[in-house]
């Protein structure tokens, strides 16, 4: 199957993820899943947390504030953000922003691993703790895994099903919301991505 009918199958999965605990939050208030957007060819890929208020009433990842930091991060590391490809590991918004519980995360997954089986990426730069802990673990890097205040900006070696993969933790966008101080921090960890753009 190409890329294009896998990643078309996984979004009609996940169209109809009555299991998900978030199903019904989601119909009720009229929201779209979040499948994730890109290019079928990137080799980075990006994983962040769930989806906010203005990415399910769009469908679209990282689209309100924290979008528009992860863009202005992006530009200042040299990456075109239709270079790569922007997803989540849970794919409905959780209620009121609250952290995605472990049920969620595990309803969740496999749809991401599908994705990332799909896509191929040669890098997954994961956005914040949820999403590193799960890639980490997923690549059996369990024993690496550090706080993220240590882990940001470091890059662990893996082994996919397809290849050798990079997995690169960095910081959540929202952490610059919050706190103005980490964008600094945050911009310095994605130039260490740069290198890898537009090498497919
Ligand atoms: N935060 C995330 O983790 N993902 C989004 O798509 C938007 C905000």
């Amino acid at each position: 199957m190409n890329k294009r009918d896998s990643l078309k199958k996984i979004e009609d999965k996940l169209r109809v993820l009555k299991e998900s605990p978030l199903y019904e939050y989601r119909t009720t208030n009229n929201y779209f899943p979040v499948a994730g957007e890109g290019s079928h060819d990137a080799t980075i890929m990006f994983v962040g947390e769930a989806p906010g208020r203005n990415e399910a009433k769009t469908g679209r990842p990282f689209c309100g504030a924290a979008g528009k930091i992860l863009d202005t991060l992006l530009t200042s590391a040299g990456i075109k953000r239709e270079d790569v490809f922007i997803t989540n590991i849970v794919k409905d918004r959780p209620p009121e922003n609250r952290d995605p519980s472990p049920r969620e995360i595990e309803v969740y997954g496999p749809l991401l691993d599908q994705q990332i089986e799909s896509i191929q990426p040669k890098v997954i730069a994961t956005l914040g703790r949820y999403a590193m802990g799960y890639i980490m673990k997923n690549f059996n890097l369990e024993e690496s895994l550090e706080p993220i205040g240590k882990a940001h900006g470091k890059a662990y070696k893996a082994q996919a099903s397809y290849g050798p993969i990079t997995i690169i933790a960095l910081y959540h966008p929202c952490v610059a919301i919050y706190n103005n101080k980490t964008l600094p921090t945050l911009t310095a960890d994605f130039a260490t991505l740069g290198k890898y753009a537009n090498k497919s």
